[in-house]
């Protein structure tokens, strides 16, 4: 009896724990974040996305846990990461320093660019995984002309960061749609109008944005797909022992029933 009214404890504890979740789902405002794509065993989005990450965000975000020669792990020679991705006075074995000096930064934009390395870790939440957050936050930038940098963004309102990627994506204009929620009129993001196109398609950019994110999740954790590999391997080896165990067990008992 006592364990039944335990047993019930617990499914009542886990149904709480999931309409919580729900309802705190629910609240979330109106912007869904979007599923970003799962690159992770494709060497050339990630090389794409270090490329990226090198070129357009490195001037002011660091990565100060990732080395260069790092990314000898998703297939990059050492002789392409000098030529293309390291800046001159910068060698191999350097970790990833933004350009800008930290205090400068905070004079420019008021906040710190924060480190990257780790972020795709770190910005989880009810909208999704952090790679969703990160898919939508670097898409969903649009002009705001009342804020310093001249630019606002969905998925983060009134971030200090600028669109450092207008130039690939263009200018984008977002779409409100009215509905009735609860009785007030809310606003609600019906889609964007592309006021100025930029040097990628739509699909282009939202491409290179997914490599970028992916690169950015890998960096957060460069041994997962090793570690993917070794658990399979873990599972076999467990389903195989668990096989001689089982018939072992069924030998030693065999004279004893
Ligand atoms: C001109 C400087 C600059 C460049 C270049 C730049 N950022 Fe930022 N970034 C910032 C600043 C400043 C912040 C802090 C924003 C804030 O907290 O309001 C920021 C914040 C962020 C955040 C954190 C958002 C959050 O939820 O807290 C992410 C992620 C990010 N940047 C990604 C990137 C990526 C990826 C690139 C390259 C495509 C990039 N940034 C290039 C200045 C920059």
């Amino acid at each position: 009896m006592k364990t039944l009214s335990f047993t019930k404890k617990i499914i009542l504890g886990l149904m709480m724990t999931l309409g919580v979740t729900l309802g705190a789902q629910a609240n979330v405002g109106a912007l869904v974040w979007d599923k970003a794509p799962n690159k992770m065993n494709d060497m050339a989005a990630l090389q794409n996305g270090a490329k990226l990450f090198v070129n357009y965000c490195l001037n002011c975000h660091s990565a100060a846990f990732m080395r260069y020669n790092r990314l000898q792990d998703i297939g990059l020679t050492s002789a392409q990461i000098k030529d293309n991705l390291l800046a001159t006075n910068t060698k191999i074995g350097d970790t990833m320093k933004a350009a800008i000096d930290p205090q400068q930064a905070k004079a420019w934009f008021g906040v710190n660019p924060p480190d990257l390395t780790v972020i795709a870790r770190s910005r989880a939440g009810a909208g999704g995984t952090g790679a969703d957050y990160l898919y939508t936050y670097l898409r969903t930038f649009y002009k705001d002309e009342t804020k310093p940098t001249g630019w606002n963004n969905m998925a983060f309102p009134n971030a200090a960061m600028p669109h450092v990627l207008w130039e690939l994506q263009g200018d984008r204009r977002p779409v409100y749609e009215e509905i009735e929620q609860h009785g007030a009129l809310v606003h609600v993001l019906k889609g964007w109008e592309q006021v100025k196109p930029g040097t990628m398609t739509p699909l282009q950019y939202d491409e290179s944005i997914g490599d970028l994110v992916n690169y950015l999740q890998w960096m957060g954790e460069p041994i997962q797909s090793t570690r993917v590999r070794v658990g399979i391997w873990v599972l076999l080896f467990l389903g195989v022992f668990t096989f001689f165990a089982w018939r072992l067990n069924a030998a030693y008992w065999k004279d004893v029933k």
